[in-house]
């Protein structure tokens, strides 16, 4: 083994020719579920974050588990096949399909964790092994990146990467990289925010107002990656995901408003923030799946002031974002909470993001509710405009997102299945979609169709579950 960690070519030592013992076999699914875990987290969250720690330790300790049975663990990557030693895993190559593609993707034919290894190696190895493409090709390739990293007991056997294009123009949707930093930025702020806020301490206004610029930034020049990413939903982090798009949609449906970044940036804080009242709510009555009784009704309806409260407790903050928080539930018609004497029309942005909140609310999977379909939802603000939205706004989101947005599964009048792209200016009801699935339901070389043209031969019938389809649409664009 090179001084580098490094060796080209044929995988054939000592290691990969061991015979591995069945608990062994059993335990690299183990080992490869943590390594992937660790490759999450890493990506997700920043270095000093406990779950990076934790992930880590998890992976290490599998890993020593063969260590202390004389066992390296020398995992290969090949073609859409995972093998431990020269012993294929059929079953493991199915299940981490995602992570056999992502190493190819990169370039590491195989990777060996040897004996000797240590917390600190290993982190430095799974941070190698969490590049993207882009970022090892801009490293210099996969051999400098480990270099670089010093791995003495990690062995990696590097395959050349073929480059189809480069990261931007393999995505569906253009921008995708630069929104997606934008949105994980802003998970992580909101991450960060609620456990400053139960330690009651405090962050500064300049932090969140940078993550809401990169927002606005986004939004403006990169909108359809921005509004695919706000179809994201995560249910065990559900508040974090709901803050980002809910301000991801609310900053859409501003820029079509004006382009005044004053304005558009406090809509940003505003509607990053009009959830946090809740941070102070107990979780077990948000998470309550049956009904809830008339005390924890009370509760729930006191975030808008604890959240007006949290916010204004903050200095420097835009004031937008206290109005923002006790606002956006008091509805278009004034019947909602907390009610206002004497009353007084909601401000603009408090009903941007009212109408943004209740169609992300509606299409995520709650504790008490199941999530609804797209079509559906933006159908039940149309039915709601003017009661409980403002019908201009209403209209102006529906044109925005369609009434098929992006990232939506549909089913076509031809029977195909497609994943949608854009929405269309000329017709909300006719987006760009890519196809991926033929009538019959078999799966095709993905092409698009932009279904405003005349000739496409196609519209939307409706849209589908993609869970119950069984699709990853992450796959397609
Ligand atoms: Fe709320």
């Amino acid at each position: 083994v090179s001084a580098g960690g490094i060796r080209s070519g044929d995988p054939t030592d000592g290691a990969f020719g061991a015979v591995f013992s069945a608990r062994q076999v059993a335990r690299v699914r183990e080992l490869l579920a943590r390594l992937y875990n660790a490759r999450r987290m890493i990506r997700f969250y920043p270095s000093d974050h406990p779950a990076v720690g934790e992930a880590l330790a998890g992976l290490m300790a599998t890993i020593r588990a063969f260590h202390a049975e004389g066992a390296d663990v020398p995992l290969t990557f090949f073609e859409d096949e995972l093998l431990l030693g020269d012993q294929l895993l059929p079953e493991d190559s199915v299940m981490f399909d995602q992570l056999i593609r992502d190493m190819m993707s990169i370039g590491a034919g195989s990777v060996t964790f040897r004996a000797g290894l240590d917390e600190s190696e290993l982190e430095r190895a799974v941070r190698v092994l969490s590049l993207e493409v882009g970022e090892v090709l801009r490293a210099g390739g996969l051999e400098r990146a480990v270099a670089v990293a010093d791995l003495p007991h990690v062995t990696f056997a590097t395959v050349t990467i073929v480059e189809k294009e480069s990261e931007e123009e393999t995505d569906a949707v253009p921008g995708r990289g630069p929104a997606r930093r934008a949105y994980s930025a802003a998970l992580d702020l909101m991450r960060e925010l609620e456990r400053v806020i139960q330690r009651q301490e405090s962050l500064g206004a300049g932090r969140i107002r940078g993550v809401a610029r990169s927002l606005v930034e986004n939004v403006l020049s990169n909108r359809f990656a921005m509004l695919e990413l706000s179809g994201l939903k995560d249910h065990d982090e559900y508040t974090f995901y709901h803050s980002v798009n809910v301000s991801v949609l609310s900053l859409a449906v501003g820029s079509a408003i004006t382009h005044d970044l004053r304005f558009l940036s406090s809509l940003g804080v505003g509607s990053l923030l009009h959830d946090i009242g809740k941070m102070t709510v107990d979780l077990e009555i948000l998470n309550k799946p049956g009904a809830l009784t008339s005390h924890e009704w009370a509760d729930v309806r006191r975030h808008p002031v604890l959240g007006a409260e949290t916010a204004a407790s903050i200095p420097g903050l835009d004031r937008s974002s206290v109005v923002v928080a006790l606002e956006h539930h008091m509805r278009f018609d004034l019947t909602g909470y907390p009610a206002r004497k004497p009353e007084r029309r909601q401000h603009l942005a408090s009903r941007i993001v009212a109408i943004a909140d209740a169609y992300d609310a509606m299409t995520s999977r709650r504790a008490y509710s199941a999530a609804r379909l797209q079509d559906e939802a933006m159908s039940i603000l149309l039915r709601n405009a003017g009661s409980a939205f403002d019908p201009a706004l209403v209209r102006s989101f529906v044109r925005i997102m369609g009434i098929y947005p992006p990232r939506a599964v549909v089913r076509l009048t031809t029977g195909e299945t497609a994943v949608v792209l854009a929405p269309d200016e000329r017709d909300v009801a006719r987006p760009t979609v890519r196809v991926f699935a033929d009538a019959a339901g078999v799966m095709i070389d993905p092409f698009d169709v932009s279904l405003a043209d005349e000739g496409s031969g196609r519209s939307v019938e409706r849209c589908l579950d993609e869970d119950a389809i069984n699709v990853d649409v992450e796959e397609y664009l």
